[in-house]
């Protein structure tokens, strides 16, 4: 029987037989993530948790389909699956993964500003060839922001990122998107990842424009204001503001990525090669959405606000029409 700590997980368990636990570095929907030394002292890993009972068969069952998922895709971008334990009789699953030693991207680009285009480019290259070996597996990340893109090695100018947490990533052939899962983060996911229907290779697309264009400006995203659908007019308006070209080559194929229609989005094989500057123009079918009049759109927001603070006026009133109400009787 293999060991396994009761209870908690706490820094310097052993488990499995093989890794003492050093530190927890994230706790999310699916469980926990811990760092871990090999007892051999061959290598640090990154170990997936999920406990078992209660409410956690899909946890369970979700990590195990990221395991699945990790172990078919060997790429040089995308995080190094070592191995899964999911034992009869264990009381949690493990997902085993290669430690990446330079933390995430979030970690990276927090306190450096803006990125150079240059470099911009080569992070979506390579952020590009993952999602490619992905989706010709058939595969959708669904979930890509700077949180999930971890680093092989700890600071360097240009970094050698590694794709990581396929924890909601879906099948191609799973056609709709369901909707009783989680669908992504805010700012990064695609507005059709939000609601029911089809979700296709676009949606990662979306994902990665939104943090093509946080690097590009050394600042989150445009977020959603009315419903899901991310506000382009600021950002559209900052890109008029750019004069280095390269710069503005970058952000305007980020804004592109960023279409709210996810068939006018362009494709990874078209960002990839505006990226490596095989291709100098960003695709036609995105120009058409980012040369819609301005204004109109300006309007539309005002609208939406107004809409909003009206809302939240009738609601406060009425909230104290019932108070004073109850007080009365
Ligand atoms: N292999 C790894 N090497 C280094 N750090 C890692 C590794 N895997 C995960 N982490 C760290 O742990 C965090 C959480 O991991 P991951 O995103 O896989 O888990 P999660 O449970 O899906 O979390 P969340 O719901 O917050 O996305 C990552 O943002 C990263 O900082
Ligand atoms: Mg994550």
């Amino acid at each position: 029987m293999l060991s396994q700590p009761q209870g908690k997980l706490t820094p310097g368990a052993v488990l499995l037989d093989r890794f003492a636990l050093l530190g927890r570095v994230g706790v999310g929907m699916g469980g926990e993530t811990w760092r871990a030394r090999a007892l051999d002292g061959s290598a640090d890993v990154a170990i997936k948790v999920v406990h078992h009972g209660g409410l956690r068969l899909r946890q369970h069952l979700d990590l195990l389909r990221e395991a699945a998922i990790l172990r078919g895709l060997d790429h040089p971008h995308v995080v190094p699956y070592l191995g899964v334990v999911d034992l009869p009789g264990t009381s949690a699953t493990y997902l085993i993964i290669q430690w990446a030693r330079g933390g995430n991207l979030a970690g990276w680009m927090a306190g450096r500003g803006r990125v150079p285009a240059a470099r911009v480019r080569l992070l979506g290259t390579q952020l590009c060839a993952a999602l490619d070996a992905a989706h010709q597996a058939g595969i959708l990340h669904r979930d890509l922001k700077p949180e999930n893109v971890l680093l092989r090695e700890p600071d360097p100018e240009t970094p050698h990122l590694l794709l990581a947490d396929f924890g909601i990533a879906q099948r191609m052939s799973q056609q709709a998107a369901d909707v009783s899962r989680p669908a992504g983060s805010p700012g990064y996911s695609a507005p059709e990842c939000w609601r029911a229907g089809t979700v296709t290779a676009a949606a990662d697309v979306y994902s990665l424009g939104a943090l093509i264009l946080t690097l590009a400006r050394g600042s989150p995203p445009p977020l959603a204001f009315d419903g899901m659908l991310p506000d382009l007019d600021e950002a559209e308006e900052r890109l008029n503001r750019v004069s280095d070209p390269d710069l503005r080559v970058v952000t305007e194929l980020a804004l592109a990525m960023l279409a709210r229609e996810p068939e006018l989005r362009p494709t990874v094989a078209e960002v990839r090669a505006v990226l490596e500057g095989k291709s100098r123009s960003v695709p036609r079918r995105a120009a058409r959405v980012a040369t819609l009049p301005p204004t109109s759109r300006r309007r539309r927001r005002w609208w939406t606000i107004v809409a909003v603070a009206a809302s939240l006026v009738v609601a406060t009133l009425t909230l104290a029409a019932v108070m004073a109400w109850a007080a009365a009787s």
